[in-house]
């Protein structure tokens, strides 16, 4: 082989850009009561049955993928009867050990608020307890030093204003459409602190500008891989925990030079969440 041959091949090599991973600290909860006994997001359907034993298994899975990433990972223990605790992101909003906690829309969930609370306040954050609804981490996405913050569903855009007081960061409000993407997490990945991917079509168009104009890089992922919850993700800066069915996500994040990690939580799929769900971020 000529070197003529083999120069094309490092340049290309040299466009992609190098991610690199800083260690996190997440919050979860293992889905030991895990079932669909109500319906609150089009995805659960209580006629379908569930396996709580799968569930579990394969949200093992997730937390040996973060161990195995080095991450520093922390327990809630699942309360009987909130078959949604294992969503853990929705627990609150965790930043310079300040924790916002939650306040659910629907009944259905609305004691993990004050069970979230008790566990940040038993691990020593600061809790700031919340007066507007919101659903912590399922709709703040926190993107560098700005919090995209969604509404239309479930948070309320008055939790936007109490977030970013408390936070003393900017927090942009960005409006759901579909149903089927009820929670920012399931619209939007937080790539990195510069980057993200998300999914237009979940977007009203004055969103839909905001992060065309503040994101002109990002990554747009296809109806296919949203549609099973591609988009609810977890990034380290380099690794990305994705669902493992998301194959042209999984090519785009390589493309890119992050490393995706295909986990399959088709179990709490039923329950309408994926690996971002069941993962919260505690910032100390
Ligand atoms: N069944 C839960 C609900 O509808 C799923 C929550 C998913 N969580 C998330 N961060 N998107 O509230």
């Amino acid at each position: 082989m000529s070197i003529n041959s083999v120069i094309p091949i490092l340049a290309e090599d040299l466009a992609v850009p190098l991610r690199i991973a800083t260690k996190r600290t997440v919050l979860m909860c293992k889905p030991q009561f895990f079932t669909v006994v109500y319906r609150i997001n089009p995805w659960m359907d209580p006629a379908l049955p569930t396996d709580t034993s799968l569930a579990v298994a394969q949200w093992q899975t997730l937390y040996d993928t973060y161990v195995g990433l080095g991450f520093d990972v922390q327990l809630i223990d699942p309360i009987d009867g909130l078959p949604d605790m294992v969503y853990a992101a929705n627990g609150g909003f965790v930043i310079d050990n300040q924790a916002y906690g939650a306040k659910f829309t629907h009944v259905e969930r609305q004691p993990e608020g004050p069970a979230y609370m008790g566990w940040f306040a038993a691990n020593g954050f600061d809790v700031r307890v919340p007066v507007e609804t919101n659903e912590g981490e399922g709709d703040f996405l926190l993107v560098g030093d700005v919090i995209l913050a969604g509404t239309g569903f479930r948070s309320d855009s008055n939790s936007h204003a109490e977030l970013s007081a408390i936070a003393g960061r900017p927090v942009v409000t960005l409006r759901l459409i579909n149903p089927s993407f009820y929670h920012l997490d399931t619209a939007v990945a937080v790539l990195d602190d510069t980057n993200i991917a998300y999914l237009p079509s979940a977007f009203d168009a004055p969103s839909l500008a905001i992060l065309q104009e503040r994101y002109p890089d990002a990554v747009i992922v296809t109806e296919e891989d949203a549609a099973i919850l591609g988009l609810n993700s977890y990034s380290d800066g380099y690794n990305v925990v994705i669902a493992a069915r998301a194959k042209d996500f999984e090519r785009q994040l390589r493309a890119r030079g992050y490393n995706p990690i295909g986990v399959d939580l088709s179990e709490l799929l039923l329950g309408g969440g994926g690996v971002k769900c069941c993962t919260l971020e505690l910032r100390r």
